[in-house]
């Protein structure tokens, strides 16, 4: 049975034109290519789509029970009465956030299909994406690619303008200007918002998805409030300036909060990486960890010296969940795949840990072939290179142990079809994350 829905939902995503209200143009191309399959294949998985879609389709995959998660729903309020909580079924959902205010589809439809791809059970996902209230529209362009997949659009849930006061850009700091959009910080904000969903994962709009998302789901948190990646080729050290750390901490009276440990951070301490969590909402709340985030935002605002030498959503969230989170398997955070180069503390760490001499350029992440989840962060986003890189031009980051290393980006574009990115690629146009 599982074999038959996932053959059919691949049949569903390679045929959305075939269905009634589907929005995708019917490009000639495309048109073109079904005379080349064979006829008995065409009538097979058209009905296998049709299997797929009716009847469990419309009672299994039913979205109108979504509904009740979306706060804007709620404030209308007889939708979300109407649909009784799912109970014994809920254990079975596996809730994926997603904040973005990118307007290019591109990355929410890589990271939905490569998820669906591989996941065991791909009906019991459901994605909430968080974007800007002008955009709730795209949920009807990502459910055309994906028509048999949970997909919800939450916004406004909270206060953008409340969430821009703690943010402080500096030039001198190191950090990219993108990163000043209020929907880096957003997924601190979620466990306060969702507090009805017991547990999400949540991913940075720049992944693939390789491995079976339910198994990350299920991780033992061991009672922490959230699990992430550690990545020990990168250090504390690289990211704030300690001797202010120990200033702060050695404050005393009512300007010293509960979250502040007692004891010094370590510079030598292993960064964990913000971009896939998962996350407890309760222990989140009572360890107060969205509002030790923000406390420590508005250090960074006060200090006069550069608290954070890099990042910034990822500093206060380093500070705020130090000692409070269970380290999950490297496999599910391959990071740094859109970064030219290596750091000269990434080449160290590879040489002394696995005899890898690598050179600066370009970034390698011999890990890649196993990784559970590839993580494109850095200035370079697939997306906004070529699908087919020319001989010509540099390679961004090879994948993979370098002598049969692939480019990376290729391994992005492997889950957006030619016709889905023809699709949706006329939303690229206008990106006002870096303005706004
Ligand atoms: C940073 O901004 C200040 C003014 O806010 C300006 O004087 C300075 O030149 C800028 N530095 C860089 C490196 O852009
Ligand atoms: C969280 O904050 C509340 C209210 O300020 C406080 O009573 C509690 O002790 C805090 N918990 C932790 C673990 O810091
Ligand atoms: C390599 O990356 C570092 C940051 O990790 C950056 O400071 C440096 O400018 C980069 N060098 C090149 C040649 O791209
Ligand atoms: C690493 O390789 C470079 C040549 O690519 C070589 O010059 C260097 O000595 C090597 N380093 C070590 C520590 O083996
Ligand atoms: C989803 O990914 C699969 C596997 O790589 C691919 O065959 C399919 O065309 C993709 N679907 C879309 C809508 O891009």
């Amino acid at each position: 049975m599982e074999v038959t829905r996932k053959l059919s939902l691949k049949a569903a995503q390679q045929v959305p034109w075939s269905s009634a209200t589907s929005l995708l143009h019917e490009k000639d191309g495309v048109r073109r290519a079904w005379p080349m399959l064979p006829c008995l294949a065409a009538v097979l998985l058209i009905g296998l789509l049709g299997l797929y879609v009716w009847p469990s389709g419309r009672s299994l995959l039913g979205e109108d029970r979504l509904k009740a998660w979306d706060p804007q729903v709620k404030a209308v309020g007889s939708a979300a009465v109407a649909y009784p909580k799912p109970k014994a079924t809920s254990q079975k959902q596996v809730h994926i956030f997603v904040c973005t205010d990118e307007y290019d589809l591109r990355p929410l439809a890589v990271l939905i299909n490569s998820t669906i791809s591989n996941a065991m059970h791909p009906n019991r996902l459901h994605f909430h994406m968080v974007v800007p209230a002008d955009r709730l529209f795209t949920r009807e362009y990502l459910k055309s690619l994906f028509p048999n997949t949970h997909i919800e659009m939450a916004s406004k849930f909270v206060d953008i303008h409340e969430v821009n006061k703690h943010i402080t850009f500096r030039n001198d700091s190191g950090a990219r200007k993108e990163l000043i959009s209020p929907y880096n910080f957003l997924p601190f904000y979620l466990p306060e918002v969702y507090k009805d969903i017991d547990r999400f994962i949540y991913l940075d709009s720049d992944i693939v998805v390789k491995g079976n998302i339910e198994e990350l789901y299920n991780t033992d948190l061991e009672g922490n409030a959230a699990a992430a990646v550690e990545d020990c080729s990168q250090r504390f050290a690289i990211y704030f300036d300690f001797a202010q750390l120990a200033e702060i901490q050695a404050r005393e009276g009512p300007d010293r909060p509960a979250w502040l440990p007692p004891e010094h951070f370590d510079p030598e301490a292993c960064v964990f990486n913000r971009g896939v969590l998962v996350v407890n909402s309760k222990r989140w709340m009572e360890e107060n960890i969205t509002r030790a985030i923000i406390w420590w935002m508005d250090e960074f605002q006060k200090s006069k010296r550069n608290l954070y030498k890099a990042g910034l959503s990822q500093p206060p969230f380093l500070l705020a969940l130090y000692g409070k989170h269970k380290v999950l398997d490297g496999m599910w955070n391959v990071r740094g795949l859109g970064r030219p180069n290596l750091s000269e503390l990434e080449r160290e760490y590879f040489f002394n840990m696995f005899s890898m001499n690598y050179t600066r350029k370009p970034f390698v992440s011999p890990f890649a072939d196993t990784a559970h989840i590839l993580h494109f962060n850095g200035a370079y986003k697939p997306w906004k290179g070529k699908r087919k890189r020319e001989s010509t031009d540099d390679i961004i980051s090879l994948c993979g142990r370098k002598e049969r290393g692939l480019e990376c980006a290729e391994l992005w574009w492997e889950y957006l079809s030619p016709a889905a990115n023809d699709f949706l690629k006329p939303f690229a146009k206008k990106d006002y994350s870096v303005e706004e």
